[in-house]
């Protein structure tokens, strides 16, 4: 096991009707001028935002709101905020939807504590973000994680460029999670959380190393719990039992945990930003697109964790390594097919010519400036060839 330090200091508040303690505690973090980011609309129209702004008005806390983060949210939108933030006199941003509002509400934060400061500036590092004012959340979907990471991404509509932003001044205060709230997703956005949730676990899981036996246990327990929840989710989206699942799930996935003493690469991400990036697609299906042609480039230069992720989370029996490495494979692939995931480019809904695929390829290996994945070094010329290989989508033959 690596040397790890661990560091998740959110606060998680889980359970039926918890948007309601929103107001009582903001006030106990201090917050008294309260700037809530939202998204399209969802929560107004479900009613979630008039019972956080009564929480708020019980609380004695003033209030101004700020809608219109979109999926794969924009530099230009969160520099909007910013202005606004500032006008009312902020001291405390609370997010009330998914990963693009937080992520949202998080460069607000920072924006708003450092007027001085370029958004960009900071989120390129070009200049160091050393404070912000406090961020918290009301989670309304189950995919990114951004309610317990230190992560936030925006894309710069400008030039395509979608890029996250690490700090541990983007950990939420507070994470209130309601697996009620969950119920008016559409199916696409619930199918494309449990894909991002799964993505986040085996971005973590797929490394050679050292022997971590927790947090393989964790991992794999995680992963077998989201692939039973999901299906009865997605079978009876009013169970709440596996919303539950699905939602605790979402956060320990990306609260470090399933990395401890082993590491992260997320190269399977760095495909998948081109992807949202430059053609401004569903990020969970981003992943899904391209894993098979990922895994399948991959696999037999890392038996041993392909074939333990095969017996572990999917119960092949299959005593060949490399076999078995390829069974797992094929079944994950079946399992985001069933969920109603693409499993190729073309599926996605994009038929790439050379060009595209030159410039996606380019976005993921920051202009030729860096290898991805931990297994092997992958350079320009292997993401040009994964991408190639998940235009039609492909899994290892039998
Ligand atoms: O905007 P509204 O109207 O709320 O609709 C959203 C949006 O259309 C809808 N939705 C959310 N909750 C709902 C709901 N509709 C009905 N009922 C509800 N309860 O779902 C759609 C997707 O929302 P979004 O916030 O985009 O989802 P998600 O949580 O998947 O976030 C995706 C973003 O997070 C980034 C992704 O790259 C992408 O930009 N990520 C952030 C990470 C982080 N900060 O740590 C890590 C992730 O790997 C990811 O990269
Ligand atoms: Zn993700």
């Amino acid at each position: 096991m690596n040397n790890f330090t661990y560091y998740s200091p959110t606060r998680i508040v889980f359970g039926r009707d918890t948007e309601k303690q929103a107001g009582s505690l903001i006030k106990k973090d201090g917050g008294s001028r309260v700037f809530i980011v939202y998204g399209g609309g969802s929560c107004v129209r479900s009613g979630l935002l008039d019972r956080v702004t009564a929480s708020l008005d019980e609380a004695g806390l003033a209030w101004e709101t700020f809608g219109g983060a979109k999926p794969n949210p924009t530099l230009a939108h969160a520099r909007e905020g910013v202005k606004k933030s500032i006008a009312f006199g902020s001291d405390y941003v609370l997010g009330v939807g998914g990963g693009s509002v937080i992520d949202t509400a998080k460069a607000i934060a920072h924006g708003t504590a450092n007027p001085d400061a370029d958004l960009w500036d900071l989120w390129f590092k070009r200049v160091p973000l050393t404070h912000s004012i406090p961020i918290s959340c009301v989670l309304t979907i189950a995919a990114a994680g951004s309610e317990v990471s230190g992560d936030a991404v925006l894309t710069n509509e400008e030039d395509k460029k979608k890029k996250g932003f690490g700090t541990d001044l983007n950990r939420c205060h507070f994470a209130i999670m309601n697996p009620d709230l969950l119920k008016t997703l559409p199916k696409y956005q619930l199918a494309a959380g449990i894909t991002d949730i799964m993505q986040h676990t085996m971005e973590r899981y797929f490394i050679p190393g050292p022997s971590c036996q927790m947090t393989d246990e964790i991992a794999e327990g995680l992963l077998r719990t989201m692939i039973s929840a999901g299906r009865r989710a997605l079978a009876d989206q009013n169970d709440y039992d596996a919303l539950a699942e699905i939602m605790w799930c979402g956060s320990l996935s990306h609260s470090d945990l399933t990395e401890l003493g082993r590491g992260k690469d997320f190269s399977v991400h760095k495909l998948g930003q081109a992807l949202g990036g430059v053609y401004d697609y569903t990020h969970g299906a981003t992943l899904s697109a391209v894993w098979g042609a990922w895994a399948t480039y991959l696999y037999k230069a890392c038996p041993e964790r392909f074939s333990r992720f095969a017996r572990k989370v999917w119960g092949v029996e299959e005593e060949d390594d490399v076999k078995a490495a390829a069974e797992g494979i094929r079944r994950n692939v079946a399992f985001y097919k069933e969920i109603g995931m693409p499993t190729s480019l073309k599926e996605l809904g994009l038929d790439p010519t050379e060009e595209e695929i030159h410039v996606l390829s380019m976005f993921a290996s920051y202009d030729k400036t860096i290898t991805i994945t931990k297994i092997l070094p992958v350079d320009y010329e292997g993401i040009k060839k994964m991408f190639e290989m998940a235009v039609d989508g492909i899994v290892p033959e039998d």
